[in-house]
């Protein structure tokens, strides 16, 4: 029996199925594949457009085949295989295109590079008759499903408020490809929250938004701080706020999502956007009001982390999914193309301003 009360691991497949990786870059290396590890799931081969750096991800991971070609990945593959896409956002319709009917995948995020994108990917999963998902993990960060696990149970009553802070120095040199984007930090960090909150209070009904850059970085035009509103009418108050130029220093660094609740609070540090991607450790608090009583913090131990166990989960659902061991797909394309939406409202708020000044 677990030593905690509450769930903090995803469910596990009873019988795996075979994975082929397309795309063998950092998060691969960071994070598929320590985490597929834990959960013991089978990778079969891969294929990446850059061989050196196929052949440097084979040694490391003994990886049994490295494929040529898509092409090639595709005719060795077996037909319950899982094809497992990491590739930059522009390139995910062109493969998927290729995948033969009726195939399961799993897609890294962001669901192309904007709403137009997201829906021809949509499109092409449909007539392709994919089952597919979004690799929207942090939905199965262990300290995530902990406090679904706590909101469900009602221990905290109905949520009220929602934030994420961020306040931390991001290594965005690791990603060269994001630079030329027009649109970098909410399609590819603040995408994690905004999901994640859909994921609690569903589809907000707007969206007020603004990201920009840094002056200390204008390179990065596609922004790299946001502020983010979903707006659920009278309840609850969501917002998500980013900057990712705190470079002061790891004291007054933040990186924090809260949960109130008529009943109580949750507060996790993620610690992993602290140091990425080494990282500093979580923290789970929470406080369940009782009575008069002052309210009395508590902390929750919490086995694993973000990088890499909440990428067992999302594996995990698309798998036993496929194999009928569960009636539904959390973040299967037809869900996620509603984060895509809400993304593309945020830019959208952006753009087109706050609200003038009256003349005084
Ligand atoms: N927490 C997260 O969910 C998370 C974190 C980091 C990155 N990502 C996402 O993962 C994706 C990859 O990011 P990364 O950090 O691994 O980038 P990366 O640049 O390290 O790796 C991308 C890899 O894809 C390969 N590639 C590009 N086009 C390809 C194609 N058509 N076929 C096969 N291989 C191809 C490249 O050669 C490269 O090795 C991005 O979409 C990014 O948003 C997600």
């Amino acid at each position: 029996m677990s030593p905690f009360p509450y769930q903090q691991s995803a469910q596990l497949p009873q019988n795996p199925l075979p994975v082929v990786s397309i795309g063998l870059g950092g998060i691969v290396h960071d994070a598929h594949y320590p985490a597929y590890a834990i959960a013991g799931f089978d990778v079969i081969g891969g294929f990446d457009i850059d061989a050196e750096r196929a052949k440097m991800m084979q040694e490391k991971f003994a990886l049994p085949a490295l494929y040529t070609s898509l092409e090639h990945a595709i005719a060795e593959a077996p037909a319950n295989a899982v094809f497992d896409i990491a590739v930059p956002g522009v390139a995910i319709a062109g493969i998927l295109r290729e995948l033969p009917r009726g195939t399961a995948a799993l897609i890294q995020k962001p669901m192309g590079d904007d709403l137009a994108q997201a829906q021809n990917i949509l499109k092409i999963c449909h007539e392709r008759e994919l089952t597919a998902a979004i690799n929207f993990q942090l939905r199965f960060a262990p300290f995530i499903i902990a406090a679904r696990d706590i909101i469900e149970r009602g221990l905290l009553g109905a949520l009220t408020d929602i934030e994420f802070r961020v306040q931390v120095n991001t290594p965005w040199h690791l990603w060269s490809f994001l630079f030329p984007l027009p649109r970098v930090e909410i399609l590819y960090h603040s995408i994690h929250y905004v999901d994640l909150i859909r994921s609690f209070c569903g589809t907000p009904e707007s969206v007020y938004a603004k990201t920009l850059s840094h002056p200390t970085a204008p390179e990065l035009r596609g922004g790299t701080r946001s502020m983010i509103i979903m707006d659920y009418g009278d309840n609850p108050r969501v917002n998500v706020m980013t900057n990712h130029n705190h470079a002061y220093g790891a004291e007054k660094q933040q990186s924090y999502v809260k949960f109130e609740g008529e009943k109580g609070a949750i507060q996790i540090r993620a610690g992993l956007n602290m140091n990425y991607p080494t990282g500093l450790p979580d923290r789970f608090e929470y406080v369940l009001l009782e009575g008069q009583a002052a309210p009395s913090w508590q902390t929750l131990d919490i086995e694993g982390s973000w990088f890499p166990e909440a990428f067992i989960g999302t594996m995990a659902s698309l798998m036993r999914y496929v194999n009928g061991e569960a009636a539904a797909l959390p973040t299967a394309v037809e869900d996620a193309i509603q984060t895509m939406a809400t993304v593309e409202a945020a830019y959208a708020s952006s753009a087109h301003g706050g609200t003038p000044l009256p003349a005084v």
